[in-house]
C-alpha cells in the first residue's frame, strides 16, 4: 500500500503482519522480511477481542475471506456470531495508514466485547535492526495523549555521526464518533509485563491502561496499543474501530499540518469517503491503457500487472518483505524497464525520465549504479566499484520506444551533461582525489560538458565494442543483466550481451537516417573519432588486442576532457557502426555456435567456455539463447534447434514454467555467486520472469508465434495456479515448487506489458505512426473479438481485433477500418498514420481489424 507520491510505504499480508516506513531511515513499524511474516509478531498490526473470557487474536485466520483492490486491503472474517471488516489502506494524497475494524454482531443474542489493538513502533532505521537496536530504544521519548501517542526519538544513532532527530512517529485512534480509547499500554515492556508476547499481562490480567495523566515515558520500544471501552453489543448493532499511523518531521511538514487529518477524518463515514476517493484515484490511473481479452480473471490480473511499475518506482527495488536491502534506489537496467512501461502509460512523462535518465552516463559508456527515489545518481550503494556489462543497451531499448511513438528524433540532438565520480575508464581506474558535490562531468578548463543524447547513447554502445576478451567477447565485467554472474570480472566474457550490442550497434543507424534527411553532419565530442576506427585508422576486429588498444586510446584521450566538438557525416557513422555490427553478426554465429543445438553465452574467470555437454552433463542457459534470438543473429534454421533446446532441457514437463539454466551441480566461483544458490532459486534456475518475458518477446519477434506464446502463457499460468501462492502479480521468480518470490516490485511487468502491446497486440509504433502488426492465433482469442484502448496524440482510440473463421497458426489482418473508413494496405501492413490521428476532428477513434 502506498500514496500517489509514494511518501509513505506499507507491507501487508493476510495475516496482517508487514511494515510501515517512509524510508530506510523511517521506519515507523519494525522492518519486516519476509520469515518474519509468519513467524514474528512484532511484525503485525493485530487487533484482540475479549469475548467473554476468551481472547480472539484477529490476525488469526477466522475462515477469512480477501479482498485486495486499488488499493487497499480488506479481510472479513466471521467467528462466534460475529463479522469483522478490517480494511487496511492509505489515503492517495496522505501519509498516514489507516487500519479500520469494523465489528457487526450478526448473531441473535448480545455479545460483551473489549477490544484491544496492538502495533509496535518501532521509530529508526532498519540498520539499527541489528545495529544497537536496545540502545537505540533508549533514546526513544513517548507523549501520551487521550487519542494515542507520539514517539519522538531525541537522536538518530549511527556511529559515523550521531544526531538530532526531527522526526516524530505517532499512531492516533477513536472509535465510532470520535471516542477516544479508555487508555493504552505504551511500552512493549508495559503490554508484556512478566508473561510475553503471546501471553502478555495486558490481555490476560487486569493491567490497568495508562491514560492522558501519565504523559510521558522514555527509553522503551514503543507499542501503540490502544484498549477499548467494553461493550454490549446488540444483535446487528455495529463499532468501528479507526487507528491511523505515521510519521512527519520539522524537514517535510508541520505537526499542527499533520495532525489536521484527524480533524478531517474523525467519523467512519469520512474514512469510508476517504476510501472511495482512493479507490477512484488509482481506477482512473489504470485507465491509460485498457485491456479487454474477454476473460474476467485474465483482465483483472492485468490491471495488477499493469499497476507493478508504480510500485517499483515508488518503492525502488526494496521495503517490500522479499525486498529486504537496498534503501529504496533503483537501479540503472531498472530504471530503463520502468521507462518502458511509463512510454505506453504515462508517455508526456517518460520524456523527462529520459532526459534525465541519461544524464547518468559517464564519459567512459558505462554509467551510475543507483538512482535516488527523485532522479537523482548515485556511485553504488555499497561504494563498491562495479560496472554491469549489459548496461548500455536498455537505454536504447527505451529510446527507441520513445523514438518510434513520437517521431521526436530531435531528442537525439538534445544536449546534456554527464556524470562523473571516482571511477574511471570503466572502473579500471578510482581517482581517490575525485571531489564532487553535483556528479556532473568537467573538462580541463572545468566548465560543464553538455553532448547530445546520440553521443551518450554511442559511447554506450561504442565502448563496450572495444572492451573485449581473449574470445573476442564483450567483458563480463562484473556481472550482466544477470546480477549473479558477478565472479569473472577479470576474463569473463558475455556472449549473451554481445548479441543484443551488435544488434543496437546495427538498428540505430536507422535513426541516424531519419536524422540525416535535415542535416548531413551532425557534432560529437571530438575524443569519440577514435571509436569510430574505420574513418581514419581501421583495425582488424578480429584481433581482439588490437580494440582494446583503441579503448585504452580512447581512455587516454578522454581523462581530462577537451570539451571540443568535432562535425561528423552522418553517412560515415552509419558506415563504421553497421561495420561493427556486420563483424560482431559473423563472428557470434560462428564463434559461438554450438553442436548441441544452441550458443555458448558466456566465457568464465579462467576463459573456460560455459555452457555445453561437459563430464557433469549438460550446461545450457537461457539468457544466451534470448538475446541471440532477439538480436536475430540466430538464423530460423538456429532458432528451430534452440527452441528445441530449450524445451528439452530448461523446460519443467510439470509446471510447463522455463528455468533460467540447467543444474550446474555445485559452486562455481569462477562465475558467479548466482551457482551457490539452491537450485531452482533466485539466479541458479528459477522460473525467472523477467528473462521468459524477454524469451517470450524474442521468439514473437522472429515471428515463432506459437513458441512465444507458449513462453508468455507459461507465466500467466503460473502466476494464477493455487501453487503460486501469492497475491495476482508477476513475482520476480517461481521456484521449483511453482511458489512465486518477490512480489511486485520486479522488472518482469513492465517487459510483460511492452510485449503484450508491441508483439503480441502488434501495435507497432513507427516514427509517429502505428503499424498494426498483431502476433495472434486463433486459440488467443476467448471469445470474438479482443479489445484495448490507450490515448495517443491527445485521442482516445479503441482498437478492436476480430477474428474471422478459425484458421490454425498466426492471424493476418485481413482488413481494417479508421471509425468505419476502410483503410489501405502497404504490403501486408496497415498503417494508421499519426497526423490522420491527429487531424480527426473528434476525440475519440475506434479502429476495427478484421484477422483470418
Ligand atoms: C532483478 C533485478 C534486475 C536483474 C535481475 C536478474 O530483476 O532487479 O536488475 O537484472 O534481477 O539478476 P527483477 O526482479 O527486476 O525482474
Amino acid at each position: 500500500l502506498t500514496n500517489k507520491d509514494g511518501s509513505l510505504l506499507t507491507s501487508i499480508s493476510p495475516n496482517l503482519s508487514g511494515d510501515i516506513k517512509s524510508g530506510n531511515e523511517s521506519f515507523i513499524t519494525p522492518p519486516a522480511s519476509s520469515i518474519d511474516l509468519k513467524s514474528n509478531l512484532l511484525c503485525r498490526r493485530d487487533f484482540f477481542i475479549r469475548l467473554d473470557k476468551k481472547i480472539i487474536r484477529l490476525s488469526d485466520n477466522h475462515s477469512d475471506l480477501l479482498e485486495a483492490g486499488f488499493l487497499y486491503h480488506k479481510i472479513i472474517k466471521k467467528f462466534q456470531g460475529l463479522q469483522v471488516e478490517m480494511i487496511n489502506f492509505i489515503p492517495y494524497d496522505l501519509d498516514i495508514d489507516i487500519m479500520w475494524v469494523r465489528i457487526i454482531n450478526r448473531s441473535r443474542k448480545t455479545k460483551k466485547l473489549t477490544p484491544t489493538s496492538f502495533m509496535p513502533l518501532y521509530g529508526r532505521s532498519a540498520e539499527n535492526i541489528r545495529d544497537h537496536r536496545h540502545v537505540s530504544s533508549l533514546l526513544n521519548r513517548i507523549e501520551l495523549h487521550s487519542y494515542g501517542l507520539l514517539l519522538k526519538p531525541t537522536m538518530v544513532f549511527d556511529e559515523n555521526g550521531h544526531f538530532l532527530n526531527d522526526k516524530t512517529y505517532f499512531s492516533f485512534s477513536f472509535q465510532d464518533r470520535f471516542r477516544p480509547p479508555l487508555g493504552q499500554f505504551p511500552s512493549l515492556e508495559y503490554y508484556i509485563g512478566k508473561g510475553d508476547l503471546l501471553k502478555p499481562d495486558a490481555l490476560l490480567k487486569e493491567v490497568k491502561p495508562l491514560t492522558r495523566a501519565f504523559d510521558f515515558l522514555q527509553g522503551k520500544e514503543t507499542l501503540a496499543s490502544f484498549r477499548f471501552k467494553t461493550e454490549m453489543l446488540k444483535p446487528g448493532e455495529k463499532k468501528d474501530y479507526i487507528i491511523f499511523t505515521g510519521m512527519f518531521s520539522s524537514s517535510r511538514n508541520s505537526q499542527a499540518k499533520t495532525l489536521k487529518f484527524l480533524k478531517s477524518l474523525n467519523s467512519p463515514e469520512k474514512v469510508g469517503l476517504k476510501l472511495e476517493k482512493t479507490k477512484e484515484y488509482w481506477q482512473n490511473y489504470l485507465k491509460a491503457i485498457e485491456f479487454d481479452f474477454k476473460d474476467p480473471d485474465l483482465n483483472n490480473w492485468l490491471l495488477w500487472v499493469k499497476f507493478q511499475p508504480l510500485l517499483r518506482k515508488l518503492f525502488g527495488c526494496s521495503f517490500l518483505p522479499h525486498f529486504d536491502y537496498g534503501k529504496g534506489g533503483r537501479g540503472w537496467r531498472d530504471l530503463w524497464q520502468d521507462a518502458l512501461s511509463l512510454l505506453i502509460t504515462e508517455p508526456k512523462k517518460a520524456k523527462d525520465l529520459i532526459i534525465q535518465s541519461f544524464k547518468g552516463v559517464r564519459i567512459d559508456g558505462s554509467n551510475a549504479t543507483i538512482i535516488t527515489s527523485n532522479g537523482g545518481f548515485l556511485s553504488d550503494r555499497n561504494k563498491i566499484n562495479r560496472i554491469w556489462c549489459d548496461h548500455g543497451v536498455w537505454p536504447y531499448i527505451s529510446l527507441r520506444l520513445y523514438l518510434n511513438r513520437t517521431g521526436d528524433t530531435s531528442l537525439l540532438l538534445k544536449e546534456i551533461h554527464y556524470f562523473q565520480d571516482h571511477l574511471k575508464s570503466r572502473a579500471k581506474v578510482k581517482d581517490p582525489g575525485f571531489l564532487s558535490q553535483d556528479f556532473v562531468m568537467r573538462t580541463k578548463n572545468k566548465s560543464i560538458y553538455k553532448g547530445s543524447i546520440l553521443e551518450h547513447v554511442l559511447l554506450e554502445l561504442l565502448t563496450p565494442f572495444f572492451n573485449v576478451g581473449k574470445h573476442n567477447i564483450i567483458k563480463l565485467e562484473n556481472a550482466d543483466w544477470n546480477d549473479g554472474l558477478d565472479m569473472a570480472a577479470k576474463n569473463g566474457e558475455s556472449v549473451a550481451f554481445s548479441f543484443l550490442y551488435a544488434d543496437h550497434l546495427r538498428d540505430i543507424c536507422f535513426f541516424l537516417e531519419q536524422l540525416k534527411k535535415k542535416n548531413k553532419k551532425i557534432p560529437l565530442l571530438q575524443e569519440i573519432a577514435i571509436l569510430f576506427d574505420s574513418l581514419e585508422k581501421p583495425i582488424d576486429y578480429n584481433n581482439y588486442k588490437e580494440k582494446i588498444k583503441v579503448l585504452d586510446r580512447y581512455y587516454k584521450a578522454t581523462a581530462s576532457l577537451s570539451g571540443r566538438k568535432k562535425y561528423f557525416y552522418i553517412d560515415n557513422l552509419i558506415y563504421d557502426l553497421r561495420k561493427k555490427s556486420s563483424h560482431m553478426f559473423l563472428w557470434l554465429r560462428k564463434k559461438e555456435w554450438l553442436n548441441e543445438g544452441f550458443f555458448n553465452g558466456y566465457y568464465d574467470n579462467i576463459s573456460r567456455r560455459v555452457e555445453g555437454r561437459n563430464q557433469q552433463g549438460m550446461r545450457m542457459m537461457l539468457s544466451s539463447q534470448v538475446f541471440s534470438i532477439m538480436s536475430a543473429v540466430a538464423t530460423d534454421k538456429q532458432v528451430k534447434k534452440i527452441w528445441a533446446s530449450i524445451t528439452k532441457y530448461l523446460q519443467d514437463k510439470e509446471l510447463g514454467g522455463f528455468r533460467l539454466n540447467t543444474d550446474f551441480g555445485s559452486t562455481y566461483l569462477n562465475l558467479g555467486r548466482a551457482f551457490g544458490f539452491s537450485y531452482g532459486d533466485k539466479e541458479n534456475g528459477a522460473f525467472f520472469n523477467h528473462m521468459n518475458v524477454m524469451l517470450s518477446f524474442a521468439l514473437l519477434s522472429q515471428e515463432f508465434v506459437a513458441e512465444g506464446h507458449k513462453v508468455f502463457e507459461s507465466i500467466y499460468n503460473m502466476s494464477v495456479s493455487k501453487k503460486a501462492k501469492i497475491y495476482p502479480l508477476i513475482p520476480e521468480y517461481f521456484n521449483s515448487q511453482g511458489q512465486g518470490l518477490y512480489l511486485y516490485l520486479t522488472g518482469s511487468a513492465s517487459w510483460y506489458i511492452y510485449t503484450l502491446v508491441e508483439q503480441i497486440l502488434g501495435l507497432k509504433f513507427n516514427l509517429g505512426n502505428i503499424v498494426l502488426a498483431p502476433k495472434l492465433q486463433s486459440e488467443n482469442f476467448r471469445k470474438n473479438s479482443i479489445e484495448f484502448k490507450f490515448r495517443f496524440c491527445q485521442k482516445n482510440l479503441h482498437i478492436s481485433y476480430f477474428k474471422l473463421g478459425k484458421n490454425k497458426g498466426p492471424l493476418r489482418v485481413e482488413k481494417v477500418f479508421f471509425n468505419d473508413k476502410p483503410l489501405i494496405s502497404f504490403g501486408k501492413d496497415f498503417m494508421i498514420a499519426g497526423k490522420d490521428i491527429k487531424n480527426y476532428p473528434g476525440s475519440k477513434i475506434h479502429i476495427k481489424a478484421y484477422l483470418r
